[in-house]
């Protein structure tokens, strides 16, 4: 595990803009794997100020993302796809047939997962993740004691997620109940994986995470053991990690 340390967000979401560059230079037909929250949103903004420089073509580029609400259109103003439409794709030159984002709308939800496990294998696995992290350590929508060996599935939404989630919809009882997301096992067989993480609110779930036992109950702890993995973060997510 490699880690980076930044002044501030801004920093730390150039430091992985930096990374995630580098790997579309180098692989033009690059594999992301991409997350949505507000983590990942300035790396996705300096990577656009790049793409408007003419420094980054994303012509070939094809993307996977995590996660989707289950029940949400992909227009919805809180379905991930919308998301990512607002703070990537519609400003670069990735064709839309080259984005994925499970399908939220999909009637038979397992058959669904299924397909999404199809399109990574497809595409040839995913050669970079970009990860944020949850207070309570979850990846994607991986919540604690979620099994480390699962691919893509349907999951419950914790009490927690959907709390934390109530804020970005008009009350707390239309937060979807359930979404899809790719599992740790699919996290954790991309190439490589970068996780943007900052402020002082996550310095304690960083140093269980990574300073700490690999354990389901912290389900970012198994990152320790991926052979490629970075952690970008401000000073104050890392102030507790030695
Ligand atoms: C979203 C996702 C989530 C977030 C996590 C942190 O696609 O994968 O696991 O990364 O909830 O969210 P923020 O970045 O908003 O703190």
């Amino acid at each position: 595990m490699q880690v980076y340390v930044a002044e501030n967000y801004t920093d730390m979401s150039r430091k992985a803009a930096n990374i995630l560059s580098a790997q579309v230079i180098l692989k033009p037909d690059t594999v992301m794997g991409l997350a949505t929250g507000s983590s990942p949103v300035g790396t996705y903004q300096q990577l656009i100020e790049w793409y408007k420089k003419g420094d980054l073509d994303f012509a070939q580029v094809r993307t996977v993302n995590l996660d989707e609400y289950a029940g949400l259109a992909p227009d919805h103003s809180q379905s991930y796809r919308r998301f990512m439409q607002e703070n990537f794709f519609d400003h670069i030159n990735i064709p839309r047939e080259n984005t994925h984002v499970p399908n939220g709308l999909a009637p038979d939800l397992e058959a669904e997962c299924r397909r999404y496990n199809q399109v990574i294998q497809s595409l040839g696995g995913i050669d970079i993740q970009l990860l944020g992290m949850g207070h309570n350590g979850h990846i994607g929508f991986n919540e604690p004691g979620q099994a480390f060996e699962l691919e893509t599935h349907v999951v419950d939404l914790t009490d927690n997620t959907i709390e934390a989630n109530a804020r970005f919809f008009a009350s707390r009882d239309e937060v979807p109940r359930h979404a899809i997301t790719m599992g740790i096992k699919s996290i954790m067989q991309a190439q490589r994986i970068v996780m943007v993480v900052s402020g002082a609110d996550k310095a304690d779930i960083v140093r269980a995470a990574f300073a700490g036992p690999v354990v389901p109950q912290v389900p970012a702890s198994i990152l320790q053991m991926h052979p490629n993995f970075i952690l970008v973060g401000d000073k104050d997510a890392l102030s507790k990690l030695r």
